[in-house]
C-alpha cells in the first residue's frame, strides 16, 4: 500500500501507477533527498519533536540506505512512486516506528522543492566549473597563438584582419557572461523551502533556519505557498544553459567552417574527429556539429518548463513533477558540451600561415587606405569613395590592393605617397587598432589582463560557494 493509502479502499492499476511515478527520474536525487531528511530529522530532535534515539535510528538507517544506493545495490520499486516514498518506506522497513516519525511536520511538497533546489545547486556548480575550464582553454590557445592573424568577417565576407587571440577572447567574454548567469541561477536555488510543509506551514515548532543551514542553504524562503510552487530557479538554470548552448553553437559553427578545406584555418585533432563509413578520405568535425545540434534540445527544455508552469494556480500541482527531467538533461548536456569543446579547442592545430594568406584576399586593408587619405585631410566619405573605385579596379585586374602599381594610387588621389605600402601591410593594419577593446596586440595584451582578473575572481567565487550536496552516481 502507498504511504498515503489510508483513505483509499481501491487502488490504482499498474499502468496508471507507472504513469504517475517519477521514480525513474527523481531517483537521481537520492543524495539530496537523504541530506534533506537528515537535516529535517536532526532539527526535529533538536526541537524536541522526536527523541534523540529516534533521530539516531533514522540517521543510521538513512546513511545505510545511501551507501547501498551509492554502491548500486539498492532495488528501486516503481510502486513507491517517487524517491521520497522509496527511501521513507525502506527506512521504515529497516528501523520500524522511528522511520514513521521522519515525515513529521513535512510534506512531499516542501521535500521535493528542497531536493530539487539542492540538485540545482550541484548541477549549476558543475556547470560553473566546466565553464571555467573552457574559458581557461580559450585563454591558453589565444596565448599560444599570439601572432596569428585571420580575416575578421562581417556577413561572412572578409572585413578587416584581426588577431586569432582577439577572436577567441570574444568567446571568452560570452562564456564569462554565461558564468554570471549560472552564478545567479545558483543564488536563486540557494534558499530552503523546507518547513513550508504541504502549502501553509505547520503547527510544529520547527527551526527552519537550522535545517536550511544544515543542508548548506544560505536562507529560507519567506512564503510557504511560494516555497512549494516556485520553479523559477530551474528556469534560471535553463536560461543560463540555453544562452551558453547558443554561444557554444556559434563557436562550433566556426570550428566546422575553419576545419573545412575551403578555410583550412585549423586542423582538429584525431581525438575530436570522426571518419566516414564509405569515404575513406573523410575527417569530419562531428563533435562540433553535435554541440551545435544539442542547442535544440536545451532550448526545448526551457520552453517545456515555461509552458508547464504557465497558468498553475497556487500552490503545488502534480504538473510540477515534470520539472526535473529537462533540468537534469540540460545540465548533463551542457556539462558534456563544455568539456568536449574544451578538449577540441585545446587540441586543435592552428594553421597560422593559412589564416595569414587568407588575409591576401578580400581587400581587408581597404578601410586603412581610406583612413590614410582621411588622415591627410580628405573627408572620410570622399576617401571611402576613392578606395571603393580602387577596389573596383582591383576586381577588373583580378588583383589585390597591394598589387596595384603606385601610379594607379597617385592617379586616384594626389594625397597618396610612397608610404601607402605601409597602410596595406597586414601587421600594421592590425597593430593600428589600438582603441580599448581593439585588435592591436597592445590592446589585446591589455584585454588579457582583464581576462585574467575575471578568471581569478570567478574561480574564487566557485571556491566560496559553500556546501553543495553532489549528485549521486549510484541510482
Ligand atoms: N513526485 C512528486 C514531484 O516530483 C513529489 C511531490 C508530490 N506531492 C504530491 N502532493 N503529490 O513533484
Amino acid at each position: 500500500m502507498a504511504l498515503w493509502g489510508g483513505r483509499f479502499e481501491g487502488g490504482v492499476d499498474a499502468p496508471t501507477q507507472q504513469f504517475g511515478a517519477s521514480l525513474p527520474v527523481d531517483k537521481h536525487l537520492y543524495k539530496q533527498d537523504i541530506a534533506g531528511s537528515l537535516a529535517h530529522a536532526a532539527m526535529l530532535a533538536k526541537q524536541g519533536i522526536i527523541s534523540a534515539a529516534d533521530y539516531d535510528a533514522i540517521a543510521s538507517g538513512l546513511r545505510q540506505i545511501e551507501a547501498e544506493i551509492d554502491a548500486g545495490a539498492f532495488a528501486f520499486d516503481i510502486a513507491d512512486e517517487d524517491i521520497h516514498m522509496a527511501i521513507e518506506a525502506e527506512l521504515t522497513r529497516r528501523i520500524g516506528e522511528a522511520g514513521k516519525r521522519l515525515h513529521t511536520g513535512r510534506s512531499r511538497n516542501d521535500q521535493v522543492a528542497t531536493d530539487t533546489r539542492l540538485a540545482a545547486k550541484a548541477l549549476v556548480r558543475q556547470l560553473m566549473e566546466a565553464n571555467l575550464e573552457l574559458r581557461r582553454t580559450l585563454v591558453d590557445v589565444a596565448q599560444a597563438n599570439k601572432g596569428a592573424i585571420l580575416p575578421g568577417m562581417t556577413h561572412l565576407q572578409h572585413a578587416q584582419p584581426v588577431l586569432l587571440a582577439h577572436h577567441l577572447l570574444a568567446y571568452y567574454w560570452m562564456f564569462t557572461r554565461d558564468f554570471k548567469r549560472l552564478s545567479s541561477a545558483f543564488d536563486a536555488a540557494d534558499a530552503s523551502p523546507l518547513g513550508s510543509a504541504a502549502l501553509a506551514g505547520t503547527s510544529y515548532p520547527l527551526d527552519r533556519v537550522a535545517a536550511a543551514y544544515a543542508m548548506g542553504f544560505t536562507r529560507v524562503i519567506p512564503n510557504s505557498l511560494d516555497a512549494v510552487s516556485d520553479r523559477d530557479f530551474l528556469l534560471d538554470l535553463h536560461f543560463a544553459c540555453s544562452t551558453m548552448a547558443m554561444h557554444l553553437s556559434r563557436l562550433a559553427e566556426e570550428i566546422v567552417l575553419w576545419s573545412s578545406s575551403e578555410f583550412g584555418y585549423i586542423t582538429l585533432s584525431d581525438s575530436f574527429s570522426t571518419g566516414s563509413s564509405i569515404m575513406p578520405q573523410k575527417k569530419n568535425p562531428d563533435f562540433a556539429e553535435l554541440i551545435r545540434g544539442k542547442t535544440g534540445r536545451v532550448y526545448g527544455n526551457l520552453m517545456q518548463l515555461l509552458v508547464t508552469c504557465k497558468g498553475l494556480p497556487l500552490a503545488y500541482n502534480k504538473d510540477l513533477q515534470e520539472d526535473k527531467e529537462g533540468a537534469l538533461d540540460s545540465a548533463r548536456t551542457l556539462s558534456q558540451c563544455l568539456s568536449v569543446m574544451a578538449g577540441m579547442v585545446g587540441t586543435m592545430q592552428v594553421n597560422a600561415e593559412r589564416m595569414r594568406s587568407a588575409c591576401r584576399t578580400g581587400h581587408v586593408a581597404a578601410t586603412d587606405v581610406a583612413d590614410y587619405l582621411a588622415r591627410k585631410g580628405m573627408p572620410f566619405r570622399e576617401a571611402h569613395e576613392i578606395v571603393g573605385k580602387l577596389v573596383l579596379e582591383c576586381d577588373k585586374r583580378a588583383c589585390q590592393l597591394d598589387d596595384l602599381p603606385f601610379e594607379v594610387f597617385a592617379e586616384a588621389s594626389p594625397l597618396f605617397g610612397a608610404d601607402i605600402a605601409g597602410a596595406l601591410d597586414i601587421d600594421a593594419v592590425v597593430a593600428a587598432r589600438t582603441t580599448e577593446g581593439g585588435t592591436a596586440p597592445a590592446a589585446v595584451a591589455e584585454q588579457m589582463r582583464l581576462v585574467r582578473t575575471s578568471l581569478v575572481a570567478d574561480e574564487a567565487l566557485v571556491a566560496g560557494l559553500g556546501t553543495v550536496i553532489p549528485m549521486g552516481e549510484g541510482a
